[in-house]
């Protein structure tokens, strides 16, 4: 299904007023789902290439753009800072500035985490970069001390006020023998790039690996950068000059989590729902849960098919974990998967401590879910759920609120559908097409 990749304020406005709600009615445990979903192009690749555009001389198409609000609200930053952002029919043009302003708007860069990725190409092309502390989904902490802490590795003086932190390179950052302490996603992201322009040799240890940086630093290495190591943990990079896209396209790789949750609908409510454009390679690690609980599937490259179960499924504990483990970003639809099968199924979120919170709704709708610390639940199914008042605490448990409403019996309302719309393009006339009664209101 071509989507549309048209972006403007107006754009965002009109979805808003259209509606900040869903209403789902809900199918009572039935499998009636039947057709095909596509996956669109994943928000959390496209959202670091716009910021990678930055390493380069001249102009990055990007395609298979995502219609999201992230990508609407980081292009209105990267428009203030100078860059140029052209809607064309198949995607979008971006080109960077001679001279960037280097201070980050304080409204919009709080609006998403992904802003803080612009910290590491602005640094290393402008000589200094000065941003409030990042926002997005409100699922934890959040620190950035990784990225501080690397960034003078690489040379950067680092000061703070009230209101924003400020990083300086005037000539320029150096290379540098980076430790991570944990495998941050975006912290490997932002260094990575900030070396492609930095003096000498950066090694970054213990990097993530998520197919996102695999397909960004493929991208960059294809325009002229020296990256090593890319999809392992330890990423060396060899700093150089300015990057050259010379009309190489970036193509935007498939949503994984979008692919997953839609696996996890299709398994709980499916009669034959087919997932397509998608890569299920990345998210081996749920098809590995799904093959423990018995959830039957076929795959091939590009698509994914899930049937009604002939036998009930089966209990399976689970721990998020850094890629190619199972993804925190899967976790909210999975548990709600975990309040249908028979059995006790502990989940453990080990990244973030706020992201169990939403579990209060779903034991609200009749789940039964103990918490024992922030970190870890215990489910204990089956349990029918019952359509309620809801309101999305955040983007993954927003989705997973839909999915819950999809299997629940009578009509659930899920709110805030602005988070939601972040990162899901038209969610609910894709569910549409498979037979969901959703409406936006
Ligand atoms: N961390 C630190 N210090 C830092 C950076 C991270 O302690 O300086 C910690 C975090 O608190 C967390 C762990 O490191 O406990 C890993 O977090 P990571 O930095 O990898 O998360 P992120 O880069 O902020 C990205 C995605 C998230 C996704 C996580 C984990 C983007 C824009 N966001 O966040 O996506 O959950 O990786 O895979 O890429 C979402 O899309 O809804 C979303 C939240």
């Amino acid at each position: 299904m071509p989507l549309e990749n048209t972006y403007s304020e107006e754009k965002d406005v009109a979805r808003s007023t259209q509606g900040d709600s869903f209403i789902i009615k809900g199918l009572s445990g039935e499998h009636t789902l039947e057709g095909d979903i596509s996956v669109s192009g994943a928000k959390n690749d496209i959202l670091k290439i716009m910021a990678g555009v930055l390493l380069f001389e001249d102009a990055v198409h990007i395609e298979n753009v995502p219609d999201v609000l992230d990508v609407v609200a980081l292009s209105a930053i990267l428009e203030e800072i100078g860059m140029s952002v052209e809607n064309i029919e198949n995607g979008i043009v971006l080109k960077a500035p001679k001279q960037a302003h280097t201070v980050l708007p304080k409204d919009g860069a709080k609006k998403l985490r992904a802003s803080v990725v612009l910290t590491g190409p602005l640094l290393s092309r402008y000589g200094s970069v000065s941003f409030p502390h990042p926002g997005g989904c409100v699922i934890g902490a959040r620190p950035i001390d990784i990225f501080i802490h690397s960034f003078e590795l690489m040379g950067g003086t680092y000061t703070q006020d009230d209101t924003h932190y400020t990083l300086s390179a005037p000539n320029g950052l150096h290379g540098a023998d980076i430790f991570f302490p944990l495998a941050s996603v975006t912290a490997t992201e932002t260094l990575m790039m900030a070396a492609v322009l930095a003096r000498g040799t950066t090694i970054i240890r213990n990097a993530a690996m998520e197919p996102e940086i695999q397909n960004l630093a493929q991208y960059l290495i294809a325009c002229g950068a020296n990256i090593q190591g890319v999809g392992t943990p330890t990423i060396t990079i060899v700093g150089g000059e300015l990057l050259h896209a010379r009309e190489k396209t970036y193509t935007v790789i498939p949503d994984r989590i979008e692919a997953g949750s839609f696996a996890i609908l299709g398994a709980l409510s499916g009669k034959q729902v087919h997932i397509t454009n998608c890569n299920p390679l990345h998210i081996r690690s749920l098809l590995d849960i799904f093959d423990r609980a018995g959830v039957a599937y076929e795959q091939d490259e590009t698509s994914l098919t899930l049937r009604e179960p002939r036998e009930p499924y089966r209990s399976i504990s689970v721990r998020t974990h850094e890629y190619p483990g199972f993804s925190t970003d899967l976790q909210a639809p999975l548990t709600i998967f975990l309040t249908q099968v028979q059995g006790e199924s502990l989940v453990f979120e080990t990244l973030f401590e706020g992201r169990l919170r939403y579990t209060d709704d779903i034991v609200r709708m009749g789940a039964d879910i103990t918490m024992f610390d922030p970190h870890r639940v215990l489910v204990r199914g089956p349990k029918k759920l019952i359509g309620k008042d809801l309101e999305a605490p955040d983007l993954r448990a927003g989705l997973a609120y839909i999915i819950a409403g999809v299997i629940a019996q009578g009509t659930s309302t899920v709110r805030a559908a602005r988070y939601i719309d972040r990162g899901y393009s038209h969610i609910e006339k894709r569910l549409q097409k498979i037979g969901v009664d959703i409406v936006r209101a």
